[in-house]
């Protein structure tokens, strides 16, 4: 299929554009992060989120169309996230690729952005073997899922309470070090000894996480040690997380066939979990795939890699598919059709 794909991702507070060409080539990957907005709220505020997206939008698909050299009715498709998000937020850009979509004769695909994050795996420089076993730890998700095709999931564990992000970004406010917490706490984390015993929420309890009783730990031991070294905290916090996350991935390579691993999401980016990836390609017969830094945490590459799948599979959708915030990863086979 020749052409190129627009990506459109604005399901929570990054508003990204991308243009992906033939081969999955990432042509632009443009990202307009909203954090200083949001910063002195201590959180993503969905009203402000929502209102920013409307006036960074139509800026953020025109830089990601004008470094792509691509114009808009050279376009083969446009992929917008259509849920899981905010609601408001997810709004825009679902609006705003059918409006594209009208001017510019060209069909538009709904993506799921977990399905978008999984695509994120497609980036990377390696090849994906199926089936590949993919962790998924975002701040909204943590999901452990079989791949078997491009398009075909099975959930094989998820979260009972915090996502592995969401417990980073708790913690590094309890500690009042701002928002995001994940790139704070590893840079903090590096300098810390991780002399501090925290749990490790159902670590030989099955593919299932749990992270919120990790967090009350290291808010009830900040509470009773006033003099704590933060880097210490950070390095206790970061230790007892990437344990679950590395016994959660040995369980399931022990319990399935595999012939490749990967790791998506924003808490990829970790240089902690990158290395573990790195080691389990020499310690097990296994393929390792490492997205690049830029398409785990939001990003609309990894939306238009996803919709590069559902276009070629099942062609576009009709325009009256709306924002779900709450959508599920659709767990289908490769041919199905049922979206
Ligand atoms: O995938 P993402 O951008 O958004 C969601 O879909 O949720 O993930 C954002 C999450 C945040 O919770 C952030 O703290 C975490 O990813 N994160 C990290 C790192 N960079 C971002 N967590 C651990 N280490 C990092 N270097
Ligand atoms: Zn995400």
């Amino acid at each position: 299929m020749a052409g190129a794909i627009l990506g459109l991702e604005t399901s929570c507070d990054d508003t990204a554009a991308a243009v992906v060409g033939d081969d999955l080539t990432v042509l632009s990957n443009v990202v307009s992060r909203q954090l200083d907005v949001h910063a002195r709220y201590g959180g993503i505020v969905p009203e402000v989120a929502s209102r920013v997206h409307v006036s960074e939008v139509i800026p953020t698909i025109s830089s990601a169309l004008d470094q792509a050299g691509v114009e808009g009715r050279e376009l083969r498709a446009i992929a917008v996230t259509r849920g899981p998000g905010l609601i408001g937020s997810l709004l825009v850009g679902v609006s705003v690729a059918k409006a594209l979509a009208l001017v510019w004769g060209k069909p538009v695909i709904g993506v799921n952005h977990l399905e978008g994050h999984l695509a994120s795996a497609l980036l990377a420089k390696e090849e994906v073997e199926y089936p590949c076993l993919v962790l998924l730890v975002s701040g909204g998700h943590s999901l452990m899922v079989r791949m078997s095709a491009p398009g075909a999931y099975t959930v094989l564990g998820s979260t009972r309470d915090d996502s592995a992000g969401e417990a980073y970004d708790k913690v590094a406010r309890l500690l009042g070090l701002g928002f995001p917490g994940g790139p704070v706490l590893d840079r903090l984390a590096a300098k810390g000894v991780a002399d501090i015993d925290l749990p490790r929420p159902m670590i030989r309890n099955g593919l299932d996480f749990s992270f919120s009783g990790l967090k009350t730990a290291v808010a009830t031991h900040v509470r009773k040690n006033p003099r704590y070294v933060v880097e210490n905290v950070a390095a206790s916090f970061v230790a007892a997380v990437m344990d679950v996350l590395r016994a959660k991935l040995a369980l399931a390579l022990d319990s399935q066939e595999f012939r490749s691993v990967t790791v998506v999401g924003g808490v990829a980016a970790s240089p902690i979990l990158r290395s573990h990836l790195e080691d389990l390609e020499e310690r097990r017969d296994i393929k390792v795939i490492l997205p690049p830094l830029a398409y785990t945490t939001d990003n609309a590459a990894m939306i238009a890699a996803a919709g590069w799948h559902l276009y070629t599979t099942q062609g576009g959708d009709s325009l009256d598919f709306g924002a779900d915030p709450k959508m599920p990863l659709p767990q289908q086979t490769a041919t199905a059709t049922g979206r």
